[in-house]
């Protein structure tokens, strides 16, 4: 763990992530009765929006994302919030940063700009007098392994190791951590979590949406860099490691880079690319731009505990619904019992990451009635219905100000990571159209063999 830090510098402070995330975050972080986080917030944008039309966009971007707001808190959040409009790449605009945080002792800083002026601003950063603290990334880290390791070299000049905090907001989804604890809260589960008992595990990440205004930046990155790389990637590891060895979050951290370390790099034979129909004539797409809006792929985890289990991915926008899910089946009963007529189907735990998160584990039990079944029933964990719930980028800019270090992303899960996509990127094919409201091209659907995949719920 850090030190906490009494001021948060936002760099990209009118950019969408901030819009639609981080605002909305420091807004639900200074309400009352929450974790009462009030750091002085240093909000640096692009030249342009004036301190009014910077303090409209914030109480826009609170109204729109959190509901009806509380004015008072909006009011106190931009009260504490100092602005500033510039290039970060600029030596005049960092001093002003730097000026901006002379009372401060610690300061986390969150480094929200377009990846080509990354570096730019980590070298202004280094060049002025700062005062100490974290480094927050967003994923992607770097665009590939070679330029991961660069990025993280040029952080760590200005940045301790553990001062470098990489984001991937599915660490800090608490139904990410709900599964954690189905897996690690309930022995009977984890004894049950291996090739003897699982059959497959499938991870779904659809969205009904397409690019909508990210088409730029959407084209440098596509699908296997948007979310594969990261957000799936995470969920494989959470899914295939072993229990961690201690409580800490280093432990975590340790055993999620460990079992990413034996997933065999994608096979380009069990990968499947596609693009929208539509997707070319979004605004900033190349008219014949060759970036996958899908992709569908089949792992395998070279680990005793899962051999021969396969780790089946896809994610899509433009999909037929918006459906986060993580589906771990079981193998099927190898007898029946006297009275039951049918072939019990598998018993299945699906873990829900979007929406109504939560799980549903569907198991075989006694149908009523003459027919004796067996028939599938679900039971259910509602994670919303059971309290109010805080979302990712909530969790993540409260650790990172209060110097909690295990919901981020180590260099070695990052660099595990580029190395299981590597040759995913290095595809060139052009890839195969699907349409909107589809679940993807039809090449991806014979991808996990005769059952197909798990329908979301
Ligand atoms: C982001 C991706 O990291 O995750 C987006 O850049 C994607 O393309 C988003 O839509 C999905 O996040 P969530 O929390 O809505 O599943």
């Amino acid at each position: 763990a850090n030190a906490s830090s009494d001021a948060l510098v936002l760099f990209g402070a009118t950019g969408d992530l901030a819009r639609r995330k981080l605002w909305p975050a420091l807004y639900r972080l200074s309400l009352p009765f929450s974790e009462q986080c009030s750091p002085l917030i240093v909000a640096v944008g692009l030249p342009g929006l004036g301190r009014e039309g910077f303090e409209k966009f914030v109480t826009s971007a609170v109204h729109d994302m959190c509901g009806p707001s509380d004015g008072v808190t909006v009011h106190g959040l931009l009260a504490r919030t100092c602005y500033i409009e510039g290039d970060t790449a600029r030596r005049d605009t960092m001093d002003e940063v730097a000026r901006a945080l002379r009372a401060a002792d610690r300061s986390v800083y969150f480094l929200g700009v377009p990846p080509p002026l990354a570096s730019g601003t980590i070298a202004t950063m280094g060049a002025v007098r700062l005062p100490p603290g974290s480094v927050l990334v967003e994923k992607p880290f770097g665009n590939d392994l070679h330029s991961a390791r660069a990025l993280n070299e040029s952080l760590l000049k200005v940045f301790s190791a553990d001062s470098v905090l990489r984001m991937d907001h599915y660490l800090g989804k608490e139904a990410v951590e709900n599964l954690l604890a189905f897996r690690f809260c309930n022995p009977f589960l984890a004894a049950a979590w291996d090739r003897n008992t699982i059959s497959r595990v499938q991870i779904t990440h659809c969205e009904s949406r397409g690019v909508d205004t990210r088409g730029s930046l959407y084209e440098e990155i596509g699908a296997v860099r948007d979310v594969v790389q990261s957000h799936l990637l995470q969920l494989v590891g959470t899914v295939a490691m072993e229990a961690p060895a201690d409580g800490t979050a280093e432990a975590f951290r340790e055993r999620i880079a460990q079992a990413l370390a034996r997933v065999r790099p994608v096979e380009p034979g069990r990968l499947v690319r596609g693009q929208y129909a539509g997707y070319r004539a979004e605004a900033g797409v190349a008219r014949d731009s060759a970036v996958e809006t899908f992709a569908a792929l089949r792992l395998d985890v070279d680990a005793e505990r899962w051999r021969g289990v396969p780790f089946l991915l896809r994610s899509g926008k433009g999909m037929a619904a918006t459906a986060i899910e993580v589906v771990v089946d079981f193998v099927p009963a190898e007898r029946r019992l006297w009275f039951a007529g049918e072939d019990p189907g598998p018993a299945r735990l699906r873990f829900r990451l979007g929406g109504h998160g939560g799980a549903v584990l569907t198991v075989n039990a006694r149908r009523p009635g003459a027919d004796p079944g067996p028939m599938p029933v679900d039971l259910a964990f509602d994670l919303e219905a059971a309290g109010p719930s805080w979302e990712a980028y909530t969790h993540l800019l409260a650790d990172a100000i209060h110097g909690r270090t295990g919901r981020f992303v180590s260099m070695r899960t990052v660099e595990e990571s580029w190395r299981i996509v590597a040759p995913a990127l290095d595809v060139r094919d052009a890839p195969l159209p699907y349409a909107r409201g589809s679940w993807g091209p039809e090449e991806a659907a014979g991808l996990p063999g005769a059952d197909g995949w798990c329908a979301p719920l």
